[in-house]
């Protein structure tokens, strides 16, 4: 299934990165050269462990992944030259990386960032960005796995995390682009996702000549502070079973009940919220009347709204200051409750506390509080936090950057999104007109945490959440279209398919405004067709 729409959709964006690039040099005997490859590159502090030649078709496999990484073979319909290295980025660390070199290359360059903690390259992305003619590279952020144990007393290690595997990878990866093709990438982009948007965001802020074009979504910036929110869940819920603990059939009670309270505010009822932040839910609405039978799972005692309600309520730490904003409300249906209200500890909370702040594997995250948060926040390992609101540094240089959030989003709440935006526009005393020049910011509504969800989430962020190659309905090509010829995007039109899988039918399409417009039914016409929406004021 990946599909003769994707097929087609990819000779158009082959074809036209062809003519982009007509004098661009060939590659003759392009599997010969790619080979020989190893044994050219001359990288300080690299060993090249391969350069293979992947035709067009062939399954790319990855049997030496740590197995939390593990990865199912990927099949790409285009001649490709894989190199995998390594690169030592200090005495005590270094990072695994791969570049995927296409023979009909668009002379851009693009590297793809990681996820939660991990330690995984992001083929995925890779796949995609090469198939469209990126030279690509992607990095293991320092270590491998999921789990946040290789911190533990390697600050080397966390450095790599925070900043120093994507620039390398940066750095490292155009030198092979020049090596292997003979000319210089003509432009440079960046695609991520949650740890990978906020590793977008990082190099916005700290390297701003690494990219020209990024794509930064859901973002895990103020990355500190991100983990205290997520690890203080646990601590609202307590164990399962706990008079505080709200069961799953009663989430699906609160979340019928956030749609009976906010769905019609943007003036249709459809299960998608266009703009949570007119959401404010109350969940005392929800109290069983007296006399309701124990176990009843369609409402809540008190003591469980007094949960329901925290959870969507901004989270503050010492001396009343403002720590995360609140959970928003919506992403009970895809996966919230069970990972945040399950009524255990958030793992990555606990690992980044464990692992990182206190060096100390038997800290109890059952004694999260407002202190630590403060410890974490203060520390900024590695200057991890992510949230200097100063972009001047990539704007003057030109720097085009797509910031996207889902609105259902699970794991890191979309609040926090409009909250970085409008500390950019306070910090560089810009006002959203300004800031178009070069930072733009998209509500997804209906999208959970970088994909999925009930919405029109096809928005070419991801491979398999690609409709269309056109820049209108596609934050890659946008961006690219952005830097290269200064068409900005005003909105991203997404497309929703039924049973949610791309190439089937199309459910309906809907435009994704820029903030700070919010998308509004207009009252009439067919709420499937996007003119029937309009982003307002
Ligand atoms: C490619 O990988 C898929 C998925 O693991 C497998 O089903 C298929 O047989 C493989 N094809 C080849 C040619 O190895
Ligand atoms: C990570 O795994 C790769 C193989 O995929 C291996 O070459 C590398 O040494 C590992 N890195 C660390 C830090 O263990
Ligand atoms: C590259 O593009 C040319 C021209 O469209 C085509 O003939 C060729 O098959 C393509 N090569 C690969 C490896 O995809
Ligand atoms: C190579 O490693 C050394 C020692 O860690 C470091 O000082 C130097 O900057 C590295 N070179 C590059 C190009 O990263
Ligand atoms: C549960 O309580 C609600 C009132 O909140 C009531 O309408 C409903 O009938 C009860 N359901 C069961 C199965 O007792």
């Amino acid at each position: 299934m990946r599909s003769a729409l994707h097929a087609a959709l990819l000779s158009s964006l082959v074809a036209a990165a062809q003519g982009a690039s007509a004098n661009l040099p060939t590659i003759g005997n392009f599997p010969h050269q790619c080979e020989k490859l190893v044994s050219k590159l001359k990288i300080e502090n690299a060993t090249v462990w391969f350069s293979n030649y992947v035709a067009a078709g062939t399954n790319v496999s990855f049997p030496d992944l740590d197995p939390t990484c593990a990865h199912a073979p990927i099949t790409l319909s285009v001649d490709f030259c894989r190199v995998a290295l390594y690169v030592a980025t200090s005495k005590r660390s270094g990072i695994s990386m791969e570049a995927w070199l296409p023979n009909n290359w668009s002379g851009r360059f693009l590297s793809t960032g990681n996820g939660g903690l991990n330690g995984c390259i992001s083929y995925d992305d890779m796949a995609y960005a090469t198939e469209l003619g990126f030279s690509t590279v992607g990095a293991n952020n320092g270590h491998n796995g999921t789990s946040g144990k290789p911190f533990l007393n390697s600050p080397e290690v966390v450095t790599d995390f925070a900043w120093r595997s994507v620039h390398t990878n940066v750095v490292v990866g155009k030198q092979i682009t020049e090596d292997f093709y003979h000319k210089k990438h003509s432009k440079s982009y960046y695609l991520g996702c949650s740890t990978g948007g906020r590793q977008g965001f990082k190099s916005a802020q700290s390297f701003p000549d690494d990219f020209d074009g990024i794509v930064a979504g859901a973002p895990a910036v103020d990355f500190n502070n991100l983990n205290s929110w997520s690890g203080h869940f646990y601590l609202l819920t307590g164990n399962v079973g706990s008079p505080t603990y709200v069961t799953p059939a009663q989430w699906n009670a609160v979340h019928a009940d956030i749609m009976a309270q906010c769905d019609g505010i943007d003036g249709y009822v459809d299960g998608i919220i266009e703009d949570p932040s007119l959401c404010q839910y109350r969940p005392e609405s929800l109290i069983c009347p007296p006399g309701t039978a124990a176990g009843n799972s369609t409402c809540l005692t008190g003591t469980q709204a007094a949960t329901v309600r925290a959870i969507f309520s901004d989270l503050y730490g010492e001396n009343g200051k403002l720590v995360y904003p609140r959970m928003q409300p919506g992403s009970e249906l895809v996966g919230a409750p069970a990972i945040y209200y399950g009524g255990r500890p958030f793992q990555y909370s606990s690992d980044w506390f464990q692992y990182v702040v206190y060096n100390n594997p038997a800290w109890d995250p059952t004694t999260l509080g407002p202190a630590d948060y403060a410890r974490s926040d203060t520390l900024n390992a590695a200057d991890i936090r992510t949230w200097s609101g100063d972009l001047s540094a990539a704007r003057n240089r030109g720097t085009k950057i797509l910031h996207y959030h889902g609105l259902q989003d699970q794991i890191i709440s979309s609040d926090n999104s409009p909250r970085y935006y409008n500390h950019v526009a306070q910090t560089m005393n810009l006002p959203p007109s300004a800031l178009d020049d070069f930072y733009r910011f998209f509500r997804i509504s209906g999208m959970a945490h970088c994909a999925g969800g009930p919405g029109a989430t096809f928005i070419g962020n991801r491979r398999a959440g690609t409709a269309s190659l056109d820049p209108d309905q596609n934050v890659l090509t946008a961006v690219v279209r952005w830097v290269e010829e200064g068409k900005a995007p005003d909105s991203i039109l997404g497309t929703a398919f039924v049973g949610g899988v791309a190439g089937g039918k199309v459910d309906f399409r809907r435009r994704h405004c820029k903030y700070p417009l919010r998308n509004t039914y207009v009252g009439k016409g067919d709420p499937k067709d996007p003119n029937s929406w309009k982003c307002v004021v």
